[in-house]
């Protein structure tokens, strides 16, 4: 029987989760299920300890994300939602892919850099090797489609490589992943210096939108967003970037185009824009917000949910690891 093609992503249980995130990632994870895929999404939280955590916060943040995921829309009966600690087949296959990866791909590796700098009293060999572990996150379910936001491209790109090359060593043991990026929004830059990614790391909250601000923040933090002295709204990323990056949102949230967006505005001023942003965003958000809410106190559902998931994760995992296993003669 063919199988229907597999979709997996995952996000760290770390900090509290942004627009960028809802945008780039978590609105298409809920989107793409009504299409012909088998989805398994994931809470990633042995990447999370890559950058030192307090355990309890670490385990609570952990079920915070399985029940905004759940909020995001993701379906439990039709998707696969799972914690990765949950699947130890996560954590054996990147010690197998650590052996096909090579030092200086890794080297390469813009995150690595940036976390590298921002963290310089921890750069252990997880922050390191952090990409082999999002590989075997994707390779273990012969994902056909990583929908995640651009910040990912080059963790995509290695993952692809590792892939093929694993393959050309031992016959087709992965399917080789395509990275599903969108177009407007995967890329949300900061309100405060749209010159950077929007990031729940930046110390001015100003600079990003958290999916649990409540609107009166919202309306606020949009408000305040830095634009430019020249008063026409059209999109030009270069010359224009945080006239931009509304636009762009907007047109996510109004389910528009780029285009569309730019002529709903046209001869309105800033003012529009930044208004009209917010109350898009707030309309959307606040279904997800209030689901969410009443969630975080049904504990024993996000349990059984979890419990659910991290058995079916495992019967998909388990037969991938056991191929390669057995192509790289480990099965004596
Ligand atoms: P994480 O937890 O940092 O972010 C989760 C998702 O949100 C996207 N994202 C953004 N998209 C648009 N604009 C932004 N400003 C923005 N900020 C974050 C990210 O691209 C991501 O899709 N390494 C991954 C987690 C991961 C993973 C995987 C993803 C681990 N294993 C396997 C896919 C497949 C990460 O740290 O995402």
């Amino acid at each position: 029987m063919a199988h229907k093609k597999t979709i997996l992503s995952g996000i760290q249980p770390s900090g509290s989760p942004t627009l960028g995130n809802y945008v780039g990632a978590l609105r298409n994870w809920s989107l793409l299920q009504q299409e012909d895929y088998e989805c398994f999404y994931c809470v990633v939280n042995l990447h999370a300890i890559t950058v030192k955590q307090d355990p309890e916060a670490l385990r609570r943040r952990t079920m915070d994300t399985v029940a905004l995921l759940l909020a995001c829309g993701i379906n439990p009966s039709t998707s696969t939602l799972f914690v990765q600690s949950h699947v130890t087949e996560h954590a054996e296959l990147t010690w197998v892919l650590n052996c096909y990866t090579y030092m200086g791909e890794l080297n390469r590796m813009t995150q690595f850099k940036d976390k590298s700098v921002k963290h310089a009293d921890n750069i252990n060999a997880g922050l390191y090797t952090y990409p082999v572990l999002m590989a075997s996150d994707i390779l273990l379910y012969q994902s056909h489609l990583v929908p995640v936001g651009a910040d990912q491209k080059q963790h995509l790109e290695i993952a692809r490589d590792i892939a093929i090359r694993f393959n050309n060593a031992h016959g087709d043991a992965f399917v080789i992943p395509d990275g599903y990026i969108p177009k407007a929004g995967g890329r949300v830059m900061s309100l405060q210096d749209p010159s950077q990614k929007m990031s729940k790391s930046d110390p001015n909250p100003n600079g990003y939108i958290a999916i649990m601000d409540d609107p009166a923040d919202i309306l606020k933090k949009f408000k305040r967003a830095v634009t430019d002295s020249e008063g026409s709204i059209h999109f030009d990323p270069q010359a224009k970037p945080g006239v931009s990056n509304l636009l762009a949102i907007y047109s996510v949230f109004a389910n528009m185009t780029v285009p569309e967006a730019e002529a709903h505005f046209a001869g309105k001023g800033y003012g529009h824009l930044k208004t009209e942003t917010a109350e898009a965003v707030i309309a959307d958000l606040a279904p997800l917000q209030q689901t969410y809410n009443k969630l975080l106190a049904e504990e024993g559902y996000l349990r059984e949910v979890i419990a659910k998931g991290a058995a079916q994760a495992r019967a998909r995992a388990a037969q991938t690891l056991a191929d390669v296993y057995h192509k790289v003669g480990l099965d004596v």
